[in-house]
């Protein structure tokens, strides 16, 4: 049998001093082939407003597309550990409608959430979570919901106090229970300093090499995301040019007659086929 990854099993990684992987995933086989791979964690990002539906920025997604990728990665999902990135304003309004949506997610096949920032609400937000159930994922750092009140997509922690800040949250997000902590566009000496001093592990997104996990988005991965390469991706592949020489070869096969080959048609019975030759004569 299949040993799941659970908030245990991310736990020990840390307390043994070894490494867990984070991918994003937001369809069915994509997810199925990364566990089968061995990801660890398979995140629903709500990067897919940009790299899967074309948007802007992460602000565009809501709980509806949220619920049906989470539904499609989970059912694609066996052993690695399912988080859904909560929404832009899924769960600032107010507790209820947080915890709501929060437990759709779980419903719909998460088996823990991500949810960015670390005001006093969000705290609340988190601690009745975790109440209820649910383990989160925090976010520190460069939190993509907040583009607008940051002012760009800037590095964080760049200084000494600034590192600290970002350590006092992260205390605080450990206080209030989260499993885990993203920290992203952070410097490495900075975020190496910040999980040092944690007891949960935390998660490199452009934070260097000393976080216990490393996540990237799977189509910076991949190659399939062309538009801007963040200087933390590393490209692994080159899905764009396979999906660009594939359509082509698919193309020109169609416009010369070379698809569909005779072992790639139904073909009708012997004696039916002599009928309709005798009927068309
Ligand atoms: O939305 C996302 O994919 C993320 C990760 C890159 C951390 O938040």
């Amino acid at each position: 049998m299949i040993k799941k990854v659970s908030v245990n099993t991310i736990q020990k990684i840390k307390n043994n001093g070894e490494k867990f992987s984070v991918l994003t995933a937001y369809d069915y086989s994509t997810a199925k082939y990364l566990d089968e791979a061995g990801i660890d964690i398979i995140l629903i990002g709500d990067s897919l407003a940009m790299v899967a539906l074309g948007y802007d920025t992460t602000h565009s997604v809501g709980v509806d597309e949220m619920s049906i990728f989470t539904k499609a990665v989970a059912r694609g999902v066996n052993r690695a550990m399912v988080v859904t990135d909560m929404p832009f304003m899924s769960y600032n309004i107010d507790i209820e409608s947080a915890l709501i949506n929060v437990c759709n997610m779980v419903k719909y096949g998460a088996n823990a959430v991500k949810i960015e920032g670390c005001s006093d609400y969000i705290l609340n937000v988190i601690k009745r979570c975790v109440e209820s159930g649910v383990p989160v994922m925090g976010h520190l750092g460069f939190t993509p919901q907040f583009l607008n009140t940051i002012g760009g997509y800037n590095i964080q922690g760049k200084s000494f106090d600034a590192t600290l800040n970002i350590l006092d949250q992260a205390k605080e997000l450990e206080k209030a229970g989260v499993f885990s902590i993203v920290l992203e566009m952070v410097p490495e000496e900075s975020a190496q300093y910040i999980t040092e001093n944690l007891t949960v592990p935390t998660i490199s997104c452009g934070a260097g090499r000393y976080c216990t996990g490393q996540v990237m988005v799977s189509d910076d991965m991949l190659g399939k995301f062309s538009e801007f390469k963040p200087k933390f991706a590393r490209k692994y592949g080159d899905m764009k040019s396979l999906i660009l020489n594939c359509a082509k070869q698919f193309d020109y096969d169609v416009k010369h007659g070379f698809y569909p080959a005779d072992d790639e048609v139904f073909k009708l019975a012997e004696d039916e086929l002599k009928q309709l030759k005798m009927h068309s004569m």
